[in-house]
């Protein structure tokens, strides 16, 4: 076997010795593709093989690109130099690369060229031109676009420019998507993009810009402008066809409702995180240029917005909303105004929402909502967590033929029995039949009555933290086949009266944080996999609930319980065995016989069996003793006798 060893690796190295020199290109090349990417190249290799159509050399170390070497790859369509460090480019290199159509020069020292105040001449046929990361200031980049005839798609990512000036895309007009995303523009001169009638997708997002008034580009699909410092948004009055379609002002100082195009088909608009205290589109005090139909001067924004499907303006200080906003956004898909200062919200009949499928107005300081009858058709996902709500119209959501999902969490809200003939300040969760989520959790919930969910097919209910509330028996009645997911943490529970095997879907259960000394019986019926039992006051689990877990349970957390080694072995043995999954396993302790805690997972049977030996010894002793006795007795009698005969046979 020693033998053997040695000579294949003998051979081994006569053959490494024969190898030719290695290959001058160490890349690697499928098809037509070329990729010497991370290979700490000085220079680009000369002896690629004919016709490639791309050469990928990124993350090397170029430092000059030079005629000599790159003109002879004429046929190479996808030049990426991403990463490296160029600070040099002979001009007039690209004007040869007749088939070039995507350049990747991102990350390389590109100022440094730029500072020599060479244009990089004719980019003949790039369609896409990736200068991001370079270092380049304000009127840089033109030494690279200033004869760009083919160019499409541009970004500028990361760099440091201030000021776009009218000439900056002046050589390269057939512009369609330009990046500009995270620069410190300040500046944008008039005429700067209008020449560019291809222009659609405009990103501005993450500069400094402050204002834009007039705005003017129709031809654009998308404008980015969210991390400016915008205080003012307003397009230019005239009656021209706006292509915009999605227009992001996240991330700004809006204080007034921006001024849109008056005839645009905006679908999507971001006003998240901004200072809008309402609608108004400018300081009453100050006369709007902006007038309706009738010459009024309007204050509060009603502009068109028949296209529009989402809007977005969550985290701002908006007090009140007119129900009139949302008149003629028909097609409205998707409305948050969550994390504002919003007292009321109400729907009514003249404004209807139909086409709304999320509204969300969690975070807000809502004591009041109403939703008329036939409004909000189409509502599928609604957000009301942290608001005062506490006296509805008890069948305020049951009215919403579509509701999916309800997020009530931090409020103070009642839970009525099915089918309330008057209400009472509570509100029904009954007969809902598209209800699938219902989270009550943090409400100061008292009770559960009975069939509260009856009717509505539940597939998810959170009633956690909502510390003394009493869940009546069958307050999960008609819940028997739909729900999979219950919490019902945090509660002060001491017992749960209700049969959870009926529930024969349910399969996630989180009972941490209460005070619960037993677990109700389950039967076979029960699905349950996740089980959370953390923090509460069992001594064990019973023994048929212990066998019913062990066929379907995958975790379980059972921590911080006043947990026995001893009691139950079942329940030793499915702790200790490896197929359920104990996450907390570390930090479940247990009282032994000599009720000294150890960690469950080092319980030898030793530790139960020491009371056991023990009261055998006791046993022993017992036994011995008595046992003693009873033959120190008998002796004692037996003796006695004797000498009794020995007397006798004396006296005979
Ligand atoms: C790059 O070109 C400059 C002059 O243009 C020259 O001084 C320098 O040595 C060259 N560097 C490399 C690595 O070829
Ligand atoms: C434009 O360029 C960017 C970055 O270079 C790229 O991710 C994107 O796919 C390109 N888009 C088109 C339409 O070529
Ligand atoms: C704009 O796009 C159209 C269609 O793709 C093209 O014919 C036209 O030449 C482009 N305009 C410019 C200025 O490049
Ligand atoms: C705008 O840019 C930001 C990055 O700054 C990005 O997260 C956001 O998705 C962009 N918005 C749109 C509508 O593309
Ligand atoms: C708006 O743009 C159009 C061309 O798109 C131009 O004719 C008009 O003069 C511009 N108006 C202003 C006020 O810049
Ligand atoms: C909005 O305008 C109305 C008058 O149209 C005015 O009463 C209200 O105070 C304004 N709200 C804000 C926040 O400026
Ligand atoms: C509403 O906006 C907030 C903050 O931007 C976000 O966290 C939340 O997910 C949004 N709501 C919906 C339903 O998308
Ligand atoms: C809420 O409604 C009650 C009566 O239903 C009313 O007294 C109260 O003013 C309303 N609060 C708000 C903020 O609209
Ligand atoms: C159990 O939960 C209560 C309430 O959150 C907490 O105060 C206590 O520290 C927890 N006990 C343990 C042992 O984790």
């Amino acid at each position: 076997m020693g033998a053997s060893f040695w000579l294949i690796l003998v051979v081994v190295n006569d053959v490494a010795a024969f190898m030719p020199p290695q290959q001058s290109s160490p890349c690697e090349v499928v098809q037509m593709d070329v990729f010497c990417n991370d290979k700490n190249l000085r220079s680009i290799p000369d002896k690629l093989p004919p016709g490639i159509k791309k050469l990928d050399l990124s993350r090397n170390l170029l430092q000059n690109l030079t005629q000599e070497v790159l003109a002879v790859y004429t046929s190479v369509h996808h030049l990426n130099l991403h990463s490296n460090k160029i600070n040099f480019i002979q001009p007039g290199i690209f004007k040869t690369l007749t088939n070039l159509q995507v350049l990747d020069l991102s990350r390389n020292n590109l100022d440094a060229f730029a500072a020599l105040k060479k244009d990089v001449g004719r980019l003949t046929s790039v369609e896409s031109l990736d200068l991001s990361d370079n270092g380049l200031y304000t009127g840089m980049s033109d030494y690279f676009l200033r004869d760009a005839p083919a160019l499409m798609n541009l970004s500028l990512d990361g760099n440091s420019l201030t000021k776009i000036d009218k000439s900056t895309f002046a050589g390269s007009s057939a512009l369609k998507k330009i990046n500009l995303h995270n620069n410190v523009i300040l500046e944008i001169k008039e005429g700067a993009f209008e020449s560019l009638s291809n222009l659609s997708e405009l990103d501005l997002s993450m500069n400094s810009i402050t204002c834009i008034t007039d705005f003017n580009l129709s031809q654009l699909k998308l404008l980015n402008l969210s991390k400016n410092s915008l205080e003012l948004f307003q397009a230019i009055d005239i009656d021209t066809e706006y292509e915009l379609l999605y227009l992001d002002l996240r991330e700004n100082k809006i204080p007034y409702f921006p001024v849109l195009p008056k005839m645009n088909r905006l679908m999507y608009l971001d006003l998240s995180r901004n200072r809008l205290r309402g609608v108004n589109i400018s300081d009453t005090a100050e006369e709007s240029s902006f007038k309706d139909q009738d010459g009024l001067s309007k204050s509060i924004s009603q502009q068109d917005l028949s296209q529009l499907l989402y809007l977005d303006m969550s985290f701002n200080q908006i007090r009140s909303l007119p129900s009139f906003f949302f008149d003629r956004m028909m097609l409205l898909e998707t409305l948050n105004i969550s994390n504002n200062c919003l007292e009321t919200f109400s729907v009514g009949h003249e404004t209807p929402l139909n086409s709304l499928k999320t509204l969300d107005l969690s975070f807000n300081a809502m004591q009041n909502l109403s939703f008329e009858h036939n409004t909000l058709l189409s509502l599928e996902s609604l957000y009301l967590q942290g608001n005062y709500l506490s006296s509805l119209d008890s069948s305020i959501f049951s009215r919403l033929p579509h509701i999916r999902e309800l997020h009530l969490q931090q409020n103070y809200l009642t839970i009525c029995e099915s089918q309330p003939q008057v209400s009472h300040g509570c509100v029904s969760f009954s007969s809902m039949p598209t209800l699938q989520y219902l989270s009550l959790s943090v409400n100061s919930l008292e009770v559960v009555p009975q069939y509260a969910f009856y009717g509505s097919p539940l597939q998810v209910l959170d009633l956690a933290g909502n510390p003394g509330i009493s869940i009546h028996k069958y307050a999960f009645w008609g819940l028997e086949t739909s729900l999979t997911l219950l919490t019902l943490k945090e509660n002060h529970l001491q017992s749960l009266n209700t049969d959870l095997s009926v529930l024969i879907n349910l399969r996630f259960v989180d009972l941490s944080i209460n005070r619960l000394t037993s677990l109700p019986l389950l039967n076979k019926d029960s699905s349950i996999e996740f089980l959370n039992l953390r923090n509460n006051s069992l001594v064990t689990l019973e023994y048929n609930t212990v066998v019913v877990l062990e066929g379907t349970l995958k975790t379980l957390y059972v921590s911080s319980n006043p947990l026995s080694c001893c009691s139950n072995p079942r329940f030793l043995n499915m702790v200790q065995a490896s197929n359920v999954k104990i996450p907390d396993l570390a930090s479940v302790t247990c009282l032994d016989s000599k009720n000294v805690e150890i960690n469950i997972a080092n319980v030898l049977q030793d530790h139960c069996k020491t009371l056991d030996s023990k009261s055998l010894n006791i046993l022993i002793v017992v036994v011995t003793s008595v046992g003693l006795i009873v033959v120190l007795v008998v002796a004692f009698k037996l003796c006695h006798m004797k000498r009794r005969r020995h007397s006798s046979s004396f006296k005979a």
